[in-house]
């Protein structure tokens, strides 16, 4: 496994990629293995610039490994909005050789699904600006909406989620709002404190819980981009 973690340092693109990599080299029992049990997800963001004299970095990496097939995934919580051309014409008819019908013999006419599309394995989630409602001091906060849609999809009401890096206790907070149990570790006591402070505040847990400040972001957004 530790030609896996260089791997996963070198293949920065999708791991797609990796696997040819994986093929050529190691025993396909390992790549089979991968395939089923890890998806590679990228969180993607916008808003940092690139003060060095190299690719600026935008996406960090985010492994989903499962134990097997059977796995936590609860699609319609995490749905994402359809493209502006599926909007523009949301029902049609598929060809009978369109992938998209099915294998079915009459048209098969297909509409969109009232609660967005299927979830992809990139998300856009800007990381925390400096006048933002949740910033706190922990210089590497993670965003409560990126938490939100991991949280969201692998877990239900009363599940146990496990972060042993409780930083500004993000994942405490969402998993607070949303009524899952958890268990969390943070080394620094400054931090242990900003987070009992965070999870025992009522309004940030209302606020996490109704998604205002996301909408308003993704609004932002669209005007910016004329989308
Ligand atoms: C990247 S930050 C986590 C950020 C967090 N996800 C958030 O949204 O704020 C990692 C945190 O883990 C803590 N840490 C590092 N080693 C640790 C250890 N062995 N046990 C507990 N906490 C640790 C650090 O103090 C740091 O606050």
């Amino acid at each position: 496994m530790k030609v896996f973690g260089i791997r996963l340092i070198i293949t920065g693109f999708t791991l797609r990629v990796s696997y040819c990599l994986w093929l050529g080299s190691y025993n396909l029992k390992y790549v089979i293995i991968i395939r089923i049990y890890c998806k590679w997800l990228v969180w993607y963001y916008r808003n940092k610039g690139n003060l060095g004299n190299d690719w600026g970095r935008s996406h960090e990496s985010i492994l989903h490994f499962r134990k097997s097939r059977d796995f936590i995934f609860n699609m319609d919580e995490v749905r994402i909005q359809y493209n502006n051309h599926t909007l523009k014409y949301p029902a049609r008819k598929q060809a009978e050789s369109s992938r998209f019908s099915n294998g079915k013999k009459k048209e098969f006419e297909w509409t969109p699904n009232p609660l967005g599309a299927k979830p992809k394995d990139v998300f856009e989630i800007p990381t925390i600006s400096n006048g933002s409602w949740e910033k706190t001091i922990h210089k590497t906060q993670k965003p409560v909406e990126l938490l939100r849609k991991i949280i969201l999809a692998s877990s239900n009401k009363e599940s146990l989620i496990l972060d042993p890096f409780g930083g500004s206790g993000t994942t405490y907070a969402v998993a607070e709002a949303y009524k899952r149990r958890w268990i969390g570790t943070e080394l620094e006591k400054e931090y242990c404190l900003l987070i009992r402070d965070r999870i025992s505040d009522q309004n940030q847990l209302e606020r996490i819980l109704s998604c205002k400040d996301e909408k308003d972001s993704q609004k932002r957004r669209s005007k910016l981009r004329g989308t």
